[in-house]
């Protein structure tokens, strides 16, 4: 009797073995219908330790071999420029997958990415995990049912801390050609998804940045700041930096046309994003961003770990849309609007000037054709040169 499509049992490959494979393992590993049969990493050992501890059948060093094994998903656990040459390989073999955040560190790569999924007819899924948090979903609802509305104004803030012996532990992290940029492509990336989510499509970006504690042993930002216009004529502001200390975690705020608000934070870094302040009608709640008591400086490893239930809810996500034959909630296109933002902060900050997509759509959310235009004003102090 052939199987009906939910009693499928899906096989899957993982990756790259270091510090995110664990929630990796740990999803895949919850799902009834899934059985991990194989780990890869170019360190065989780190491969082999890994199968080991997890249980995993087989240890692989080379992509090719774990294609070998008759997966049907692969999930991508590399570090930030392997992951085309990965996504490549699976989608020539008839694979599915999901990557880990950036798609890529390129535009012309994530769409090379996109198209050869597509042409292969595979599903492409890419981890932004926070979009699963209960908190992030209540602001979408709130949007779309009109509690909120559409956005008009939005913040993003992204404070964290990074010691150097982060960026020096990988010799992969914190240089433009392996990292691919500094907090906006590894950290902030997430945020600026969310922020992007919520706002629509991005119509300009005028951003800059900087490396303010970590200048003497990266090549990339730790520090960045940017104004974002939407299609919409919504505006937001954008700050990121891994050179605070101690952190202060994540906040976005959103405000609708209603003029109802809704702020959520991740404090300390990993936890789950809790509503902190909902503004709406006549009434306000909020509750302290950081209670006293919470260490605000939290290693990598508890970030990581906090993090488990919402990769295994994504992962959950994309293997119900392999058996229903639906797109998973974040495709490779949707990955690649949060990395057309970040890039375009680099690009301004490189040329001083703001990128410009899109115009914004008329009418744009003021109800009026254009946006107010501001009088202008004498920004030198001719009174003091004519004294
Ligand atoms: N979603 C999240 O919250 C989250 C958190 C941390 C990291 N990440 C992302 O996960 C990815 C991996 O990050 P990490 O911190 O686990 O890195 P890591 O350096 O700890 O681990 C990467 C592993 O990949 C292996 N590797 C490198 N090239 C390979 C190849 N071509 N084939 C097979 N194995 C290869 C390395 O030997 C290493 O074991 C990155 O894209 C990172 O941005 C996502």
């Amino acid at each position: 009797m052939t199987p009906s499509v939910s009693a499928r049992t899906f096989r899957v490959g993982i990756v790259g073995c270091g510090a995110i494979s664990r929630n990796h393992l740990e999803a895949f590993g919850s799902l009834a219908n899934v059985r991990i049969v194989g780990v890869c990493d170019i360190d065989l050992d780190r491969a082999r330790a890994t199968a080991e501890s997890w249980d995993v059948p087989n240890a692989v060093s080379t992509v090719g071999e774990l294609l070998d094994l008759g997966v049907d998903i692969i999930s991508v656990c590399t570090p930030h420029p392997t992951h085309e040459e990965v996504v490549l390989q699976a989608a020539a073999a008839g694979v599915h997958v999901l990557c880990e955040k950036p798609i890529s560190t390129d535009l012309p790569s994530a769409e090379r990415m996109t198209a050869a999924c597509a042409d292969a007819g595979v599903k492409l899924g890419v981890l932004f995990q926070r979009r699963f948090w209960p908190g992030a979903q209540r602001i979408r609802k709130a949007i779309d049912d009109g509690t909120l509305g559409r956005p008009v104004m939005g913040q993003c803030s992204v404070m964290l801390h990074r010691e150097p012996e982060y960026y020096s532990k990988d010799a992969w992290r914190g240089t433009w050609a392996n990292d691919g940029g500094g907090v906006l492509m590894t950290q902030a990336i997430h945020y600026i998804d969310l922020l992007q989510w919520f706002m629509g499509d991005i119509a300009e970006v005028y951003g800059r940045i900087n490396s303010y504690k970590h200048g003497a042993h990266i090549e990339v930002e730790d520090s960045a700041t940017a104004v974002l216009t939407f299609t919409s004529g919504a505006m937001a502001t954008l700050e990121a930096s891994t050179a605070v200390s101690p952190s202060l975690g994540v906040q976005i705020r959103i405000t609708g046309e209603t003029g109802a608000s809704a702020s959520l934070t991740e404090f300390p870094e990993g936890s789950d994003g809790r509503l902190d302040l909902w503004a709406v009608g006549e009434t306000i709640s909020t509750e302290a961003v950081h209670p006293a008591g919470v260490r605000p400086n939290v290693d990598l490893a508890s970030i990581n770990g906090q993090l488990i239930p919402h990769h295994t809810s994504q992962v959950r996500d994309f293997v119900a849309a392999l058996e229903n034959g639906t797109e998973p909630a974040i495709t490779g296109e949707d990955a690649t609007k949060a990395l057309r933002i970040l890039l375009a902060v680099y690009e301004s900050s490189r040329t001083g000037v703001p990128v410009r997509f899109a115009a914004v759509e008329p009418p744009d959310i003021t109800g009026r054709h254009s946006a107010p235009e501001a009088p202008a004003v004498q920004l030198t102090s001719r009174t003091a040169a004519a004294r």
